[in-house]
């Protein structure tokens, strides 16, 4: 576990040259600032941010459209990594899904992404179905994983 502070807090626009670094250096397919920015007025969104001593360590986000959530994505700067982290902010993530009164969490995950799929497993995530040919940079398939919120 990460021994400085740290605080998951809302994402604001201000945050946004940080994550557009974090999204390059962790994605084949980063999003854009645009994207972003769209994202943080999508009233179905919610996005947070891992801030560590006032600096974003990793943010995620996550869709809640009636009873069915799904996480658009997370990441946690290299620097940052294997501390904990990520599992937190997957937590918080969670939480609004339940505050909003999903009943159960969808993603998508590379096959090859071993750190992604380790992660959501030992959060209580399971494979589902694979979606054929999903990434387009490498025409990777995609694992499905959900999770059942009760
Ligand atoms: C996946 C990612 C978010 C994990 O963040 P993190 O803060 O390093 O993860 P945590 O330290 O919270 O680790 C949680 C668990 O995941 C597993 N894990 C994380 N990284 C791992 C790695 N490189 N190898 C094996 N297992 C790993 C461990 O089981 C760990 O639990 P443990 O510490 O009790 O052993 C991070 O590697 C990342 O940003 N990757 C690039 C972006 C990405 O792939 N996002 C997911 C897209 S689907």
């Amino acid at each position: 576990m990460l021994n400085q502070d740290y605080l998951v807090r809302k994402m604001t626009d201000e945050d946004l040259d940080r994550v557009m670094v974090i999204e390059q250096e962790a994605f084949a397919l980063p999003w854009s600032r645009e994207s972003y920015l769209s994202e943080l007025k999508n009233n179905f969104a919610a996005y947070l941010v891992c801030d560590v001593e006032g600096e974003v360590a990793g943010y995620g986000g996550i869709w809640v459209v009636f009873e069915q959530a799904h996480i658009t994505n997370v990441a946690i700067s290299q620097d940052y990594r294997l501390r904990g982290l990520g599992h937190s902010l997957m937590l918080e993530l969670e939480k609004v899904a339940r505050q909003k009164k999903a009943n159960h969490i969808l993603l998508e995950v590379r096959p090859s992404n071993l750190a992604a799929r380790t992660m959501y497993k030992k959060l209580g995530f399971v494979d589902m179905s694979i979606r054929k040919a999903y990434y387009s940079d490498n025409n990777e398939d995609a694992i499905v994983m959900i999770k059942y919120l009760f």
